[in-house]
């Protein structure tokens, strides 16, 4: 049987550098946080500089349930990432594309193309299907603009992974202008909250499910 796909495409530009959109798409710590109302846990079987193969436990739109999903994310070039979905005991499968095109004045614009494979009776679907992915894009859109705010924000101060920022440290350090670093990523992104036990893997648990601020204030710096 010919396979057949419902479609849609979202799109939006930021004033964020493409590596910064790239290191929110990679960071899958922060699912089980900024997103807590559409996720509960997330596992990560596996992943290098270019894949993560990790299941994921995902309340979508209209559904009353949580959905496990087991994704596989590859990195397929500095400006794409391919993301396959499959659940239901590998019924459902849904592939995502995410184009990441460079902007002047360091911005970047994103696309993310949506593909899910189902029997072409279901074809009078499609353009509920391509609301509900609009709609699910923009809300976790806006659900990532603080995290990439304070990302950039700290980067510019000098910030590092696991380090801090110098002059916030040291009390006795004066706060100096950097000259400007260009933003810079190397996957995959170091972790340190996941459940601590002897396997592999590394599975998130959901810590928080009402205030979705926790932990993302950012005082004046
Ligand atoms: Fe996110």
């Amino acid at each position: 049987m010919q396979e057949f796909y419902l479609k849609s495409a979202s799109s939006a530009t930021t004033k964020f550098p493409k590596k910064l959109l790239l290191w929110n798409y990679w960071d899958h710590e922060h699912i089980v946080g900024t997103h807590f109302a559409h996720y509960k846990k997330v596992n990560i079987i596996y992943e290098d500089s270019k894949v993560c193969f990790s299941e994921r436990w995902a309340k979508l739109p209209y559904l009353p349930f949580y959905l496990k999903t087991t994704d596989f994310a590859v990195l397929t070039n500095d400006s794409q990432m391919d993301v396959h979905h499959y659940a239901f005991l590998n019924l459902l499968y849904c592939k995502q594309t995410f184009k990441f095109e460079d902007l002047e004045n360091d911005g970047c614009k994103v696309t993310r193309y949506d593909y899910l494979q189902v029997p072409r009776f279901f074809s009078f679907l499609q353009k509920y299907f391509d609301k509900i992915m609009k709609k699910w894009f923009i809300k976790v859109w806006e659900e990532d603009m603080p995290m990439r705010e304070r990302r950039l924000k700290v980067w510019k101060l000098g910030f590092v992974d696991f380090k801090g920022i110098d002059f916030i440290n040291k009390h006795n350090l004066k706060r100096k202008k950097l000259p400007t670093r260009k933003y810079n990523l190397t996957l995959p992104i170091p972790k340190i909250t996941h459940e601590k036990n002897n396997r592999r893997e590394k599975v998130f648990l959901r810590k928080v499910s009402k205030s979705k601020n926790l932990g993302y204030g950012l005082p004046d710096l």
